[in-house]
């Protein structure tokens, strides 16, 4: 792996714990102002200091990240789609590599979708978009949607997780489950997961602890925290779990204190 691509990885997953807190502001890209991201400037700006990264658009980190503050960006570069547009699944790359490069990330990622009427497109957009960007040394996440007729269990998240590292993936966003070590061990690239829709901060934090448990490298969360009614707290109780090794108690009692 050359020098640049371990370096950006190394920003994303930090060393010292192999692990990561990745802080997903994405959502916009076809949610619009969903709740918590009305205002992203906002909202970001509190939680910069606990995220080892960020997720987002160009659109939100040009107008919503001051540009002074050192925090490695991960680039959601696919879209194309909306919430009441007709499938979810037909997304394409929306943001140029010269772009990444210009905005100086640390990575840039796209939604597969695996087993939708789109599987193909977006898997050989996934291919298309490595090729590319390791050219430049920047590392590729591949988000593994799931489409509203699949399950998300260990045989259907292995599977995308497998196939989006087989296409050259270097970190893999999913989600958790069931036998969710089956899905780490058959992924021979780091998985973080995605924290899904809002439910309690414990179980959130339960999640995350499921998650590093059983052999994710971090979590790449957004409305758990951001829709949190003490999104500080929750995202420093979050990093005791994922960086500290704190039990789910203690990680609580934190975002409570917060
Ligand atoms: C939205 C995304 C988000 O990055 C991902 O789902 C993580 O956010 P959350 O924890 O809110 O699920 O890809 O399309």
């Amino acid at each position: 792996m050359d020098w640049g691509l371990s370096n950006r990885l190394a920003r994303i997953i930090k060393p010292d714990t192999g692990r990561s807190v990745m802080l997903a502001v994405d959502h916009g890209y076809f949610l619009g102002p969903t709740s918590g991201l009305e205002d992203p400037a906002t909202t970001i700006e509190p939680l910069l200091p606990y995220a080892d990264s960020l997720m987002l658009t160009r659109g939100v980190l040009r107008t919503s990240v001051p540009t002074n503050f050192d925090i490695p960006i991960v680039l959601r570069v696919s879209g194309g789609t909306s919430i009441v547009g007709k499938d979810l699944s037909n997304e394409g790359i929306t943001t140029s590599l010269k772009e990444a490069i210009r905005l100086n990330v640390s990575a840039v990622a796209l939604s597969i979708f695996v087993g939708s009427d789109h599987e193909k497109e977006t898997l050989l957009g996934l291919s298309e978009l490595v090729n590319q960007s390791i050219e430049y040394g920047i590392p590729v996440l591949a988000v593994t949607a799931v489409g509203r007729e699949m399950t998300r269990d260990a045989r259907y998240l292995s599977l995308c997780c497998r196939i989006a590292a087989e296409l050259g993936a270097h970190i893999v966003k999913t989600y958790y489950c069931d036998d969710f070590e089956k899905v780490v061990e058959s992924c021979p690239v780091p998985i973080v997961i995605a924290g899904g829709k809002k439910i309690t901060e414990k179980d959130a934090l339960k999640l995350a602890h499921d998650a590093v448990s059983h052999g994710a490298v971090g979590v790449d969360m957004g409305r758990n925290i951001f829709q949190s009614d003490n999104p500080v707290g929750m995202i420093q109780a979050v990093r005791a779990i994922v960086h500290k090794g704190s039990s789910v108690e203690d990680a609580y009692g934190l975002y409570q204190k917060a």
